[in-house]
C-alpha cells in the first residue's frame, strides 16, 4: 500500500515514470523538494487547505488530494488563508456553481496578500466547457484548473504549477482508467468511504453527472476488499461503500460480481462492524441484494432510494426506468424484509412539465411511504440535459409554493417517525464530541439518525448501547446503558 512507498528513496535525477502510481509518487517526490525549499526560505512550511463542495464522493476525493498534500509536507491548514487552496466543485444544480464565483472572490483577496498562494480548482464543475471558458476570461488568478477524470494526476499538475509559476489547465473528457494505491488523509479515525464504482450510465434527463463523471466503472472487487481490509486493521469500524448507482455494481467487470455479492465479500471482514452504502437505484434493486441486507447484521438498517418524482408520468420523462407503483411495490418489499429499516430519499419539484396532478402524485407517494427524511431540491436546468431543452418549464413562484408544501409534509412525517423510537435501546457508533456541548458526544444509531449523550472522548469510535430518551424531531438524546 502507499506508505510504504518511501518518497526519500526515489531517484528524483531520473526521468519520470510511465506507469501508475508510481508516476505520481515521483512528483509527490519533487513537490516535497519544493515544499522543504519553502520553509528554508521562509521560516514556515506552506500551508494547504482543501474544500470539499459535493456529495460523499467528492467527500473522497478530497480526502486523496489531502492525503497527497501531506505526502508533499504541506501543514494542513483550517481556512483559507493559506499557501495552497483547492475546492472540490459540485454541479449538480445551478447554485453550487454560483456558490464557486462567489467564493473566488473572496479568495482573491487573500492572494493579493500572499504572493506565494496558489489556488486550484477540480471536481464536476471542471467538466462543464462553459464554467473553463469563463475561468480563462474572468477568474485569471486560479493556477490550476482539472476534472474528475485525472484527479489521480493530482501531484503531477501542482509540480508543473509550482515549476513554471503559470497557469496549467487539465480537464479530459472522459477515460478509463482507475488508478490504485494513492495516498488518503481519511477525516475520521473510525469510519471511511470506500470508492467501489465511479460515474454514472443512467442518463436521468435532468442530471449533468454522467456528463461530467463518464461512464460507469467498477473497481476490482480485491482491490475493494484488500482496501477495506487495511481500513479495519488501523481501527476503522464502519466502511460506506460509494457510487452513483451501487446497484449495477460489477456489469462491467472481466469476471462480473454483483452489488449483494461485493456486500457477502465486505461483511465478512473482521474488525467491520457497520457497512452502509450509497446510491442506490430502485430500477436496479434486486432481491439477491435484499436477502443480503437481511442477513447481514453489518449492513445499516438505512436504505437510501431516490424517489425524484411520484407521477409515473413524470418519471417517465426523467428516464427514471420505474413507475409510482413500482417504487411503492418497492418500498414494500423492503420493509417485509427488514420492518425496522429507515428509507430516505431524494425528491426533486418543479421538473419541467410538472402539473399540480404530478407533484400531488409525488406528495401522496410521501404520505403512504412515510420517509424517515428526505432531500427535496428544486429542479435546476443544467445546459446539455435532455430536461434543458423540454417545453414547460415551471414559474419559479409555483416552484416555491410546492417545495414549500413537500418540505412541511415531508418534516412532519420524519418528525413523526422519529418518536417511533423513543425509548428503545439501540447501538450507537460515537463519533465525536458534541458541536455546542463538551460534556456530550454525539454519534448514529444503524439507520443513520443522530443521537447525543453523556460521554467523553474516550468513547470516540467505539459503538455502545444507547438508551433513546428523548426525541428532539431530528435528533435524539440518549444515555448509555451498560
Ligand atoms: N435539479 C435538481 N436536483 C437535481 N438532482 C440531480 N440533478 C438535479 C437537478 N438538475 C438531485 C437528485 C439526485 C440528487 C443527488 O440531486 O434528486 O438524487
Ligand atoms: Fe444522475 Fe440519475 Fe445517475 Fe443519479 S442515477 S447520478 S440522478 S443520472
Amino acid at each position: 500500500m502507499y506508505h510504504e512507498i518511501d518518497l526519500e528513496k526515489i531517484n528524483l535525477n531520473s526521468a519520470p515514470p510511465t506507469e501508475e502510481p508510481d508516476r505520481q509518487y515521483y512528483y509527490m517526490a519533487k513537490c516535497r523538494e519544493w515544499v522543504k525549499n519553502f520553509q528554508q526560505k521562509n521560516g514556515h512550511l506552506p500551508k494547504s487547505f482543501v474544500v470539499n463542495m459535493g456529495c460523499q464522493m467528492n467527500a473522497r476525493d478530497s480526502e486523496k488530494l489531502a492525503g497527497i498534500l501531506e505526502n508533499m509536507g504541506y501543514e494542513k491548514g483550517d481556512s483559507e488563508e493559506a499557501d495552497f487552496v483547492i475546492y472540490n466543485t459540485c454541479t449538480v444544480r445551478e447554485n453550487a456553481n454560483n456558490k464557486v464565483y462567489g467564493r473566488l472572490g473572496y479568495l482573491h483577496g487573500f492572494k493579493k496578500k500572499n504572493p506565494h498562494m496558489k489556488i486550484a480548482l477540480c471536481g464536476c464543475m471542471m467538466q462543464e466547457r462553459e464554467v473553463v471558458e469563463k475561468l480563462k476570461k474572468s477568474y485569471s488568478f486560479v493556477d490550476l484548473i482539472f476534472g474528475t477524470h485525472n484527479i489521480y494526476k493530482f501531484a503531477e499538475l501542482l509540480w508543473e504549477v509550482l515549476e513554471s509559476g503559470s497557469r496549467v489547465i487539465d480537464v479530459w473528457e472522459e477515460t478509463d482508467k482507475i488508478v490504485e494505491e494513492l495516498p488518503v488523509e481519511r477525516k475520521y479515525s473510525f469510519k471511511s468511504g470506500v470508492n467501489i464504482m465511479f460515474g454514472c450510465n443512467n442518463f436521468c434527463s435532468y442530471c449533468i453527472v454522467p456528463y461530467v463523471r463518464g461512464r460507469e466503472r467498477s473497481r476490482n472487487p480485491k482491490d475493494i476488499i484488500q482496501e477495506i481490509e487495511k481500513l479495519a486493521e488501523d481501527g476503522v469500524v464502519e466502511i460506506m461503500l460509494l457510487g452513483q448507482n451501487v446497484n449495477s455494481y460489477g456489469k462491467n467487470l472481466e469476471e462480473p460480481i454483483s452489488f449483494a455479492g461485493l456486500l457477502e465479500e465486505v461483511h465478512k471482514i473482521q474488525g467491520i462492524e457497520r457497512i452502509r452504502f450509497m446510491t442506490s437505484h430502485p430500477k436496479d434493486l434486486s432481491d439477491e441484494l435484499i436477502e443480503v441486507m437481511k442477513n447481514s447484521p453489518k449492513v445499516c438498517r438505512h436504505l437510501h432510494l431516490p424517489l425524484q418524482s411520484g407521477s409515473t408520468r413524470i418519471l417517465r420523462e426523467m428516464n427514471r426506468r420505474y413507475t409510482k407503483d413500482q417504487y411503492l411495490a418497492l418500498v414494500e418489499k423492503v420493509r417485509r424484509a427488514m420492518p425496522d429499516i429507515s428509507i430516505t430519499t431524494d425528491i426533486i419539484v418543479g421538473f419541467p412539465g410538472e402539473t399540480e396532478e404530478d407533484f400531488l402524485e409525488t406528495l401522496d407517494v410521501v404520505k403512504r411511504v412515510r420517509f424517515d427524511s428526505a432531500f427535496t431540491f428544486i429542479y435546476s436546468k443544467r445546459t446539455g440535459t435532455p430536461a434543458a431543452a423540454m417545453e414547460g418549464q415551471i414559474p419559479e413562484d409555483v416552484v416555491k409554493d410546492r417545495f414549500d408544501r413537500l418540505l412541511k409534509e415531508v418534516q412532519s412525517i420524519a418528525a413523526e417517525k422519529a418518536m417511533e423510537h423513543k425509548g428503545k435501546v439501540l447501538p450507537v457508533l460515537v463519533e465525536g464530541i458534541n458541536e455546542q456541548d463538551d460534556s456530550l458526544v454525539t454519534g448514529r444509531l444503524s439507520n443513520n439518525s443522530v443521537v447525543h449523550l453523556p460521554g467523553g472522548k474516550d468513547l470516540i469510535g467505539t459503538i455502545q448501547n444507547v438508551e433513546l430518551t428523548e426525541c428532539k424531531g431530528f435528533y435524539y438524546m440518549g444515555r448509555i446503558i451498560s
